[in-house]
């Protein structure tokens, strides 16, 4: 691996906010490529962000030597041969949610890297938010106490604008509705903090847009350490937000309401004065805040590669909110509740 580590940013939608938290760190990354089947909308970036190189096709990225980690920014229903490719070019590779559009796909990627001896980041930047990382400190240091119950709101909006964009609003394409595309942000962060769920009785049905894929969600879901929760997701919000609300034996911790930004600051923490009061808040006085959104994902990622650690995010991640999906897809096929984990031979592990 070079040091800074030479980066391959392929496609240019969101992948300019990519480069942009690379370019964060000039002494960790190099952005030497960027790659798009559409050549002026790359060279355009390429421009602006002063990256040496454009090209059009993955397969010119594989080649080049100088290239460390191949970053996938493209639709997702071609997340996964994408992946496959860098990673028999020997590649580190970084992917953008949802990182495939099935658990089948996910365990086989987890050994293909386990045999090219390479990494795959999938990216849940949201994760990094200063307000969360104060919650997921006072869980660590176990001082929140038994969780209770946790509630979700991903209340965004999406016109037909949104969807003249070809590949969005259709199963092949976009591989899955709101709660694949929008709010599995949410989902993780969930997990992040409470850990596995255990079983999930979920609604999907599409009323905002005539699209193919879902764009309303309401799940009620048990967590594997007993705390219940309730998710509830629309694209049909006039008034945006995103809330994470968790209460805990010793902490309400409340999220900010803005839509695309709830897991920042300022987070609003209510403790017991009856309680460890005293010791909650000294511990938020020891907390250190770190960096957020792609730049926090990226650093603590450029740390753990060359330290040997565990990834800021695994793909153990990206599999336990895509297996909760699964799930809800499920549930609401079947009209049932859905115990986890899913594994070989459930009727949701091959396909959503
Ligand atoms: N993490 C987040 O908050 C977040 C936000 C937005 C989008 N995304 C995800 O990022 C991905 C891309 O979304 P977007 O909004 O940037 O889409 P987009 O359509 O705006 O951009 C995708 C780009 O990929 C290029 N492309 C398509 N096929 C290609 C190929 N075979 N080789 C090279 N380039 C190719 C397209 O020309 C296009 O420029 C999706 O998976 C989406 O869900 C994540």
């Amino acid at each position: 691996m070079s040091n800074p580590l030479g980066i391959a940013v392929v496609g240019s939608g969101i992948g300019v906010e990519h480069i942009k938290g690379f370019q964060v760190f000039p002494e960790l990354f190099d952005v030497k490529v960027l790659c798009d089947l559409n050549l002026e909308r790359a060279a355009a970036l390429a421009e602006k962000y002063r990256i040496p190189k454009v090209v059009g096709s993955l397969a010119e990225v594989s080649s080049l030597p100088d290239i460390d980690v191949i970053d996938i920014c493209t639709p997702p229903a071609l997340h996964l041969g994408q992946i496959e490719s860098a990673l028999k070019a020997e590649k580190h590779v970084i992917c953008e949610k949802p990182l495939v559009g099935s658990l089948a796909a996910i365990d086989s990627l987890a050994r293909l890297a386990a045999e090219s001896g390479r990494q795959i980041m999938p990216i849940f930047q949201y994760r990094f938010g200063r307000g969360l990382q104060k919650l997921k400190y006072l869980v660590e240091q176990n001082l929140a106490g038994q969780a209770f119950v946790f509630n979700v709101d991903v209340a965004w909006w999406r016109d037909t604008e949104y969807y003249r964009t070809p590949w969005r609003g259709k199963r092949a394409t976009e591989l899955g509705g709101a709660l694949l595309g929008q709010a599995i942000h949410a989902l993780d962060i969930v997990l992040y903090i409470l850990g596995p769920a255990k079983s999930v009785f979920g609604r999907v049905t599409t009323r905002v847009n005539q699209i193919e894929v879902e764009d309303c969600v309401a799940i009620s879901m048990e967590m594997r350490d007993g705390s219940l929760g309730t998710i509830s997701v629309t694209l049909g919000s006039i008034a945006e937000i995103s809330r994470h609300r968790f209460t805990f034996r010793n902490v309400t911790a409340e999220s900010n309401t803005k839509p695309y930004a709830n897991s920042g600051d300022p987070w609003h923490f209510s403790f017991n004065a009856a309680g460890n009061e005293k010791q909650m808040k000294g511990a938020l006085e020891q907390f250190t805040p770190s960096l957020e959104g792609y730049a926090g994902q990226f650093y603590r990622f450029y740390h753990a590669l060359w330290d040997g650690t565990e990834l800021p995010v695994t793909l153990a991640d990206a599999r336990a909110a895509l297996e909760l999906i699964a799930a809800t897809y499920h549930s609401n096929e079947r009209n049932e509740s859905v115990t986890l984990p899913i594994g070989p031979g459930h009727a949701k592990y091959e396909t959503l």
